[in-house]
């Protein structure tokens, strides 16, 4: 059933229509698809950079200037250029989170000194090859960290990554919470944090951050909730003592749908000065999303358009399994066409190329008839799309193109 419903909610200065042609980072994505090929994800330098720099500019303007850091959460989108070119901005260290991770921030130019560590499960291996990057600062996420740590690297001074449990996430998705009634292995509880003080205390360790990530994709309707974590948070820093440092991890979100309220990224800053500023603590962010979803697009052949019983879908030339948000963690990336000049839309199912019940791209996408297009965009695949993909089906190719 056509409708005269539009989709066209994403669109912004630089990604949108430019008489009906879909542009992006300053080209025609048409022209893009022909050249590159398809699935490629294309990302947009500029854009990666205006997101750091308008996280960094509400620092400021709350109070935060010269006592506020950004590691850039490099699970998010680890490509060797766009790491190489965040280096250069000089507006950010590196968030890693596991050994490999730390080589290949050092790989694209990052100093051990620009890089904050925090890992789960950690074998003595990883410690083993982290202890010989002098200079990388360690959150410590469980008692048995402390002790790896204490033994390799004792009379320094680290983090503990806490449990507060409560958290944070996108609005009703539990799937995206790190803390919360469900207990989870991430970070040390309250009625842990003694221990892990008097173990820290044994190897002459220093507690002088306090670090938390409790959940992703928060927005303006969540930051309340974000607060009281804050709050639930002060009860560590004050029982420890020697804290200089808080580290809030990442969980800043970039809106997927039309109804979804961007972050106030001015109203965030405000309750991070409110909370810690005012106490002379150095607030560090390690944001991923926020800094690489919305700078991404991923490009797509079309392969079939076809009405099964109720449903039109349309088939596309890549999988979940390069991008494995939307079936994982029931996040849609926005199917935008090539080009668009105002026909009507209908509800199409965009699916993928992978034998698996979950390859679904988007539900009831409101498109346009794709009969006569090539291609199909999905937008906001910056993050957690390249680095999270998989062989699965041996369908795991796809081209990464950073765009300047
Ligand atoms: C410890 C830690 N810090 C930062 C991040 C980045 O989070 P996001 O990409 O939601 O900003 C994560 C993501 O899982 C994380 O686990």
């Amino acid at each position: 059933m056509a409708e005269s419903r539009t989709y066209q909610w994403w669109q912004r200065e630089d990604l949108g229509y430019r008489e009906n042609e879909l542009h992006f980072a300053g080209r025609k994505v048409a022209a893009l698809a022909k050249q590159l090929g398809t699935p490629s994800f294309v990302y947009s330098a500029q854009r990666v950079k205006a997101n750091l720099e308008r996280i960094q500019q509400a620092l400021v303007s709350a109070g935060l200037e010269s006592t506020s850091s950004l590691y850039y959460a490099m699970k998010a989108n680890r490509f060797a250029p766009l790491l190489t070119f965040l280096k250069q901005t000089g507006l950010c260290g590196i968030d890693a989170c596991s050994p490999a991770e730390v080589e290949h921030a050092v790989s694209c130019g990052f100093a051990p000194t620009d890089i904050s560590f925090t890992a789960t499960s950690l074998s003595n291996a990883d410690f083993d090859l982290l202890a010989r990057y002098d200079g990388v600062f360690m959150d410590c996420d469980s008692i048995h960290a402390i002790h790896s740590w204490g033994k390799r690297k004792p009379g320094t001074s680290i983090g503990i990554r806490v449990n507060p449990a409560v958290g944070v996430g996108r609005a009703s998705n539990d799937k995206l919470q790190y803390a919360g009634s469900v207990t989870t292995k991430f970070g040390i509880y309250q009625e842990q944090f003694e221990e892990a003080l008097a173990v820290a205390h044994s190897y002459g360790l220093t507690v002088s951050k306090i670090h938390f990530h409790t959940g992703c994709g928060y927005l303006t309707p969540q930051l309340a909730h974000w607060e009281s974590v804050l709050e639930t948070c002060l009860w560590f820093i004050e029982t420890a003592g020697s804290v200089t440092r808080v580290n809030v991890g990442g969980g800043l979100g970039v809106p997927h749908l039309e109804t979804d309220t961007p972050l106030d990224l001015d109203q965030w800053a405000g309750i991070l000065y409110k909370h810690f500023g005012t106490r002379g603590l150095h607030v560090e962010v390690e944001p991923g999303d926020y800094v690489a979803k919305d700078a991404g697009l991923l490009l797509l052949g079309k392969t079939f358009v076809e009405q099964k019983r109720d449903k039109l879908f349309v088939g596309v030339d890549a999988g979940f399994n390069i991008a494995p948000e939307p079936a994982y963690y029931a996040l849609p990336f926005q199917p935008v066409p090539l080009n668009y000049s105002g026909e009507p839309c209908q509800a199409t199912h965009v699916v993928g190329h992978i034998n698996e019940a979950l390859d679904v791209w988007y539900e009831n996408a409101i498109l346009p008839d794709l009969t006569a297009h090539d291609h199909l965009v999905l937008i906001n695949a910056g993050a957690y799309s390249s680095s999270m993909a998989s062989n699965h089906c041996m369908r795991g190719q796809f081209k990464e193109f950073l765009l300047f």
